[in-house]
């Protein structure tokens, strides 16, 4: 979700380690969660993952980084 106005980021845009949200254009680092343009500010959560045999694991109980307030 994005830490401006809780929209799916899921549905942004992603150009090479950076996702655009797709409502007002914040983007953020996937591999920290932090903000790298604006508007928002707070950080979003990132999740440990790996690829096995093209296939994506997301580790979801074991958060990285929780968002910033
Ligand atoms: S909701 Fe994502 S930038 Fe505003």
């Amino acid at each position: 979700m994005c830490s401006h106005a809780e929209v799916p980021l899921s549905e942004g845009d992603v150009e090479g380690c950076t996702i655009e949200c797709w409502l007002h254009g914040s983007q953020f680092d996937l591999r920290t969660g932090k903000p790298t343009g604006p508007p928002a500010t707070e950080a979003v959560p990132t999740y440990e993952t790996r690829i096995s045999d093209g296939d994506v694991y997301v580790a979801v109980q074991t958060a990285t980084q929780e968002p910033v307030k």
